[in-house]
């Protein structure tokens, strides 16, 4: 019989400390006008010392399961979308994993920059919808302070630190037009883009973790015509109109980009789940933390429409519709 995963809980984890504009324009040559105009941030969380990735990760997985009424033992796959892990080596999802006291399945990072909740949503799909799996844990956990280049105030300000997870479960298809789950996934990337959005160091190359270089303008200009691109293959599988559409949950770098897509479905702002202001980029993280967050609030209700994009370093770029 064929499968559907359903996502049955959310959870999400911030780090304690806030650091504003404010608290920025202090520090470096920049201003909170400039800012908020061009991005529209206006805090950030940022880690405390020796909180790692994998925490926050943890944090928000617990949370999930705690939402989804699943516990850890019945939970068979963890995919974790970092660009931060812990270590080079292993997957910071084998530490949630082990605190979890989960010693079954597999656990494993998907590193796809900004789009990774995108990918490892998708990956985890595929395992789910060809049975070999039961329950997933999805994460997205990002600690981007530590690869900040704090003298930088191109990139600086735009990052911040957390996570977000979902329990995806496998379900039946019942053939109904009304079943919750996700309906489609859609990933691209195109490696001839590097040197628009990287880290200039690792294992490999200088033996050192690097700081995140962009070329912000460049960034900008592929992110809208790319995610437009991953919306409308999103649309043209499902058979869905922009209009069937209730809710767009983006990936949160800039409000210009996420006011540009929302403009292109034709969707009011209410109908558009916004973190930037108070989460700034948390790359992996921000698609599940705006999930969670609108979840809670009883914006997200069953049967909703929903469409996630992102697009990221690589580039690498896609989106996913589900039915709520
Ligand atoms: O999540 C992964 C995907 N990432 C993204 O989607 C990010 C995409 N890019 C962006 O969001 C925007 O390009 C940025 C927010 C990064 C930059 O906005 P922009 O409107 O493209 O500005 P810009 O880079 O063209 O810079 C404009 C000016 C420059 O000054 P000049 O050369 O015109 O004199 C910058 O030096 O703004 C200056 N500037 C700043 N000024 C004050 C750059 N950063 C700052 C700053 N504070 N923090």
């Amino acid at each position: 019989m064929f499968q559907r995963s359903v996502i049955q809980g959310c959870g999400a984890y911030l780090p304690a400390r806030i650091v504003t504009n404010q608290d920025l324009a202090q520090r470096i040559d920049t201003s909170d006008e400039w800012i908020r105009e061009r991005t529209g941030i206006v805090q950030r969380h940022i880690a405390a010392e020796g909180e790692l990735t994998s925490d926050l990760a943890l944090a928000a997985a617990q949370e999930a399961l705690k939402d989804a009424r699943v516990s850890a033992d019945e939970i068979d796959l963890i995919v974790c979308a970092t660009s931060t892990p812990d270590q080079t080596f292993p997957a910071t999802a084998t530490r949630v994993q082990a605190l979890l006291g989960i010693t079954k399945g597999a656990a494993f990072d998907v590193q796809a920059v900004c789009s990774g909740f995108v990918y490892a949503l998708a990956v985890a799909d595929n395992f789910l919808r060809c049975g070999q799996a039961r329950n997933a844990l999805v994460i997205g956990a990002e600690t981007f302070s530590r690869i900040l280049d704090w003298s930088d105030r191109g990139t600086c300000v735009l990052f911040g630190d957390g996570a977000g997870a979902v329990v995806l479960t496998a379900s039946p298809e019942d053939g109904s037009a009304s079943q919750r789950g996700i309906l489609s996934t859609h990933l691209y990337s195109d490696g001839r883009y590097n040197d628009a959005l990287y880290v200039d160091g690792g294992p490999s190359s200088t033996q050192t973790a690097g700081f995140l270089r962009m070329h912000g303008r460049e960034v900008f200009r592929h992110a809208v015509v790319k995610m437009a691109e991953a919306i409308d293959a999103a649309l043209d599988k499902t058979g869905l109109q922009p209009s069937d559409v209730d809710w767009l949950v983006p990936h949160q770098a800039n409000i210009r980009i996420i006011e540009a897509m929302a403009k292109r479905l034709d969707l009011p702002r209410e109908r558009v789940v916004v973190t930037v202001d108070r989460h700034a980029n948390t790359s992996a993280a921000s698609i599940p933390l705006a999930l969670a967050e609108a979840k809670a609030d009883g914006r997200l209700k069953q049967g909703d429409v929903v469409l996630l994009e992102a697009m990221g370093g690589g580039f690498t770029w896609g989106s996913a519709i589900l039915r709520w």
